[in-house]
């Protein structure tokens, strides 16, 4: 059984299609499960609920072998950090309780930089990662760079500006991911039963190289994630 949360959500949406698609048993956490196509609904299990709740974590992950953990912005939130790992925290103990093996979680690029510890929302993924690595789990922390479908919102300003702007020097690359490749990778670990351990998954266009691994034994999706439900083969461990 492998646990999908934020399915409505763009990656979740995909990850979900992709492991229906390949006949997987699947179990949702949804807020609203009249959110989800009807077509859908009919073909998993559904627990209704935040994914941030400890009661319906704990349903959910009962005898479960995988889960897909994405955490939601919550604009509300005190800090970034509660917002990260104040709500992954039932999670990562019901993991533990319900003797879950392999968690695929959306994390972000920045691990083993120089300013992993205070990059916002790169510092709170990569302490959700952490969390979840100290319950023994098996994890793969998909590492994103922006994503593509970010710079839609720049549609507007080239409209009716003719401007594009972003809060970095120009000279300086930028790697990308679409939504569509993360939900391949992510759909390839979770049907992917052999994997154990800790380890960082870049998720980057075909020319950028990973910039940092964690701890090693890191697949990543260079190879064309979306041909392919299997996750791609683990690479040796670089420390
Ligand atoms: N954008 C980037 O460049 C970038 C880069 C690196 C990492 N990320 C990470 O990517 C993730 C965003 O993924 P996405 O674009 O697929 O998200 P999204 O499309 O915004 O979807 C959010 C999902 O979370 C659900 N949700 C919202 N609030 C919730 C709550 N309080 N409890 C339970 N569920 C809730 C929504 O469900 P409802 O239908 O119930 O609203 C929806 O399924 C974030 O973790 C972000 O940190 C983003």
């Amino acid at each position: 059984m492998i646990v999908v949360t934020a399915p409505t959500g763009r990656i979740g949406r995909l990850t979900l299609e992709r492991l229906l698609a390949a006949d997987a048993a699947v179990r949702v956490i949804v807020r609203d499960p009249a959110r989800l196509p009807a077509a859908t609904r009919a073909r998993v299990e559904v627990v209704q609920g935040t994914h941030g709740d400890r009661e319906v974590v704990n349903e959910a992950f009962t005898g479960a072998d995988a889960l897909f953990w994405l955490v939601p912005a919550d604009p509300r939130s005190p800090s970034v950090e509660e917002a990260f790992v104040g709500f992954s925290r039932p999670a990562a103990q019901a993991v533990k309780d319900q003797g879950v093996k392999r968690v695929v979680n959306v994390s972000a690029l920045g691990r083993g930089t120089p300013v992993a510890d205070r990059a916002g929302f790169v510092t709170a993924s990569l302490a959700v990662d952490d969390l979840f690595a100290s319950t023994g789990v098996g994890l793969r922390a998909l590492a994103m760079p922006s994503f593509m479908e970010n710079l839609l919102r720049q549609t507007e300003l080239i409209r009716t500006e003719g401007l594009f702007t972003m809060p970095v020097s120009g000279s300086l690359k930028a790697p990308a991911c679409a939504v569509a490749d993360i939900a391949a990778v992510a759909a390839g670990l979770l049907l992917d039963d052999t994997w154990t351990g800790v380890g960082e998954v870049p998720v980057l266009d075909r020319k950028t190289s990973p910039s940092t691994r964690w701890p090693g034994s890191c697949p990543t999706s260079s190879s064309g994630p979306s041909a392919s439900n299997r996750s791609p083969p683990p690479r040796s461990r670089t420390g």
